[in-house]
Parts: structure tokens; sequence; C-alpha cells
């Protein structure tokens, strides 16, 4: 097989009385060694695979490589495919709107799905102000055009953000990220006026004594002293859960802290609910569980299920600042995408996502604390809202270690931060697939934890 060839589809690989996980060769299976081989000739090595995992097809949680070997997905394409693989109402819409019109430029002309997507997108907002919204390709464009916004409408050059946060890979959304040195390390100048500051502390929070954790708000405070006026600083941009950095959830109070400092100040607070909205903590975005509303919010990944899109809102007052010309894209909010996106609000709605992905993440949770608990000296911490769940142990190589250990038993899940393992399932995952997925992730800590001796 080269690799642009397709593999034949298993003959049962849709049936739903096949078991899953399904493996029917060792791993990597014999075409995805081919796949692999063809792909690292001619990819950019930048490129961060985590394991030789090569999909081919996928319904649901269930996906197949090219081998024919079926695996439980709990990563969903890194918090994707929010409704499930294929979900046939949003397959629908995109087939259908393909056959209407592939594209035209919404930022040039009057595109009925581009509004009918700002629109619903704004039913969702959790600010009470009246919101408008920019559709975008990708969450970095999003981070990017909010960060135009924020300096545009407020005039001031500084914009904060967090260690461990992940904003994207563009020039201004990997200046605001700052989870890893390599994704600033050979890149520089960065954008200037960045100023990072601690994010919340997750050993704190699981120690129960979140209101001790004021680090964030010290550093703010001595930058604000000594460095930067707060006067100068257009926006803070925060990850409610911040994802990439490791699943860390704030404490209670944490970012209702934050919201009275930019209220003092006159600071734009932006939520970058790329990897934490569209459902995925059992709201439908991850800060209407503080209490506070932003002044933007981003969304991208989940949004549309799969395909390509993402989207800034603000507030409209913020959003009527710039004028005509001042920002745009060719691609941001195409039919098909705007399609899906239309869909994906639809199925959560229809099928009563939110209140299930609550209910599978909180047996999800309660299943990987008694993995914790049989394994103590391995996992450190287990944390996590609705399908959004991370468990740290006690070191990278042990995280790494897991995270293959389930591969090879047919689960998908992907490491974050320094030692966590994510899981982000889809949002329709059932609680049998949670009881298997459980199951399989237990096993691959013993054999980790075993293995270490
Ligand atoms: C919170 C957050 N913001 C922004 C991005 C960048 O999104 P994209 O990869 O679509 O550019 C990501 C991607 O992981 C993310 O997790």
């Amino acid at each position: 097989m080269t690799d642009t060839a397709v593999a034949a589809p298993s003959t049962d690989w849709a049936d739903p009385s096949r078991p899953v996980p399904d493996l029917r060769t060792e791993l990597p299976g014999p075409r995805t060694r081919e796949v692999v081989a063809g792909d690292q000739a001619v990819t950019s090595p930048s490129l961060p695979r985590a394991y030789p995992f090569a999909p081919q097809r996928a319904r649901g949680c269930r996906i197949e490589d090219v081998d024919g070997n079926l695996f439980l997905d709990f990563n969903a394409g890194i918090a994707v495919n929010s409704t499930g693989h294929a979900h046939p109402e949003v397959v629908r819409a995109v087939q259908d709107q393909a056959a209407d019109l592939l594209h035209y430029s919404a930022s040039d002309f009057f595109l009925p799905a581009y509004s009918q997507m700002c629109r619903a997108l704004a039913a969702t907002a959790p600010m009470s102000e009246p919101v408008r919204v920019f559709l975008t390709n990708s969450g970095a464009e999003a981070v990017e055009g909010a960060l135009k916004l924020a300096r545009y409408a407020t005039k001031r050059p500084y914009v904060i953000s967090f260690y461990g946060a992940f904003h994207g890979r563009t020039m201004g959304a990997v200046s605001l990220t700052s989870s890893k040195p390599k994704y600033h390390q050979g890149f520089g100048p960065l954008l200037p006026g960045v100023i990072h500051v601690p994010y919340a502390d997750p050993a704190k929070v699981a120690a129960g004594h979140a209101e001790e954790d004021t680090a964030t708000f010290d550093a703010l405070e001595t930058i604000f002293r000594h460095d930067v006026a707060p006067s100068e600083v257009a926006a803070i941009f925060v990850e409610p859960i911040q994802g990439e950095g490791g699943y860390i959830v704030p404490g209670e109070g944490w970012m209702r802290r934050l919201r009275e400092l930019c209220d003092e100040h006159g600071i734009l607070l932006v939520a970058d609910e790329v990897q934490c909205g569209m459902g995925r903590t059992g709201t439908m975005w991850a800060i209407e569980q503080t209490g506070v509303e932003p002044d933007m919010l981003l969304s991208a990944k989940g949004i549309a299920s799969g395909l390509p899109l993402g989207a800034f809102m603000a507030r409209a007052s913020l959003m009527e600042s710039w004028g005509v010309g001042t920002h745009g894209s060719t691609y941001g909010g195409s039919p098909v995408p705007c399609a899906a996106g239309l869909a994906t609000l639809r199925v959560i709605e229809s099928e009563g996502l939110l209140a299930h992905a609550r209910e599978v993440g909180d047996r999800i949770l309660a299943g990987l604390r008694e993995i914790q608990a049989r394994h103590p000296e391995a996992v450190v911490d287990v944390r996590g809202v609705g399908l959004m769940i991370g468990v740290e142990f006690a070191d990278g190589a042990l995280s790494g270690a897991v995270q293959q250990a389930a591969f090879e038993r047919g689960l998908l899940v992907l490491e974050a931060g320094e030692s966590v393992v994510r899981m982000s399932p889809p949002l329709v995952v059932t609680l049998e697939e949670a009881e298997i997925g459980l199951r399989l992730f237990g096993e691959a800590v013993a054999a980790a934890a075993d293995r270490r001796g």
C-alpha cells in the first residue's frame, strides 16, 4: 500500500455489535507502518506525533485504523469531534451544503450560513449584553482576532496570559502561549507587550486549599507596582480550564477575582474556550460555572464536529469599535463548516449532550479515583469537569508509558502538560463505553506502574 491508498474496509466495521476495542494485528499494524514510513519522508518534522495511529474511518466513539483495528477514542481528534465521529445529522448537513455552495467569502459578501452560525453562537454566549461574532478557520485565528480587537478597542499595548497556557502557533497566539519553551525557542522576537503570570495551582486545589492560591494575583500586583501600569493593559487571555498545560481546573473564586481585577482597571477578560468550550464541561461554556462573564469568548475545535471553524464573540459595543476592513478572512466561516457548526449546536441541544457530558464525566472521574486509590504512588491527581478530564502522574515517563500502554490495549488518550494524561472523548460517549475505557485505562496504569517496579 502507498500512503495515498485507502485500506479496504473491514466488512463488519460499522456493525454496532462488534466489540470495542477489537485489535486484529500487532500494533502498529503493517499498513500503519507503511503510512508512517511514507509520512515521515515528506511531512514537517515539527509535527508532534504521539504514537503510531493511522485512522481510516470512525463513528461515534469508535475509530478504525488502516489495518482494521478498532479503538475506543477518548481523544475525539483532540477535543474536536464533539458530537462523535460522523454524526449522521452533521454528515447530512455537510453533504447538503457542499452540494449547494462550497464556498463564497463571507468577508466580502452576505452568506446566509455565516450569519445563521453567528446568531446561533451569540444565543449561547455567557454575556448579558448583546454579542457580535467573527468566524475563523481555527483556534489560533480566533486568538489573533481577539488580540487585535483588544488592542484596537482599548488603545492599550500590553496583554497578559498565563504560564502553561496554550493559545495556538501563529505569531501572536504563540506569544501568548507559554506551556513549553520549545514553542518560543528560535522564533523570536515574539509579539512585544505580552506578560505571563502563574495560573491557578492544581496542588493547592487538590489539597482543598484553593483560598491560599494567590500566586496569580501576587504576580499581577507586583507587575502593576513595578513594571506596567494596569491602564496600559488591554486584556487578560485565560483558559477557564487550562488545556494543553495539563487540564488544570482553578479553585472556587479564582476566576471571580480575575474578573474583579479586570473591572478595577478597565482590562478586557478574554476566555479562550477553544478546548474547554462547546459543551465539553457539561455547560456550553466552562466559564458559566464560575459565575463570571467574559468580555470576549473564543471557540474552535468542537464547534463544528471536525470541520475547520473557529469564532471570537465579543460584547457588541466592543466589536463595534472597529470599522469596515479592519479585520477579515477569505475562508473564515465558509458555508460547509458553518453548516457543520449549526448541526453541531442542534445535536448538542436535541440529544441533551450537556447533561450527558456531566453524567458520563462524573462516572469517569469516580472510576479514575478508584484507579488512583489502587496506585497512589503513580497517580498524583485526578481532576476535571464533565468530559474534560486529566490524570496527573508522578512524572512524565509514567504518563508517557500509560499513554502507550492504553494505545496497545485499544484506548486512545493523549498526554498534556508535563505528566498528565487527558481524556476528552466525544460528548456522545456512552456509559458502557466509559466503563470499557476505565477498564483499559486501569490496566494501562497497572502495566506502567508494574514496569516501573
Ligand atoms: C485553548 C486553546 N486555544 C487555542 C488553540 C489553538 O487552536 P488551533 O490548533 O485550532 O489553532 C488550542 C489548541 O489546542 C487550544 O487548546
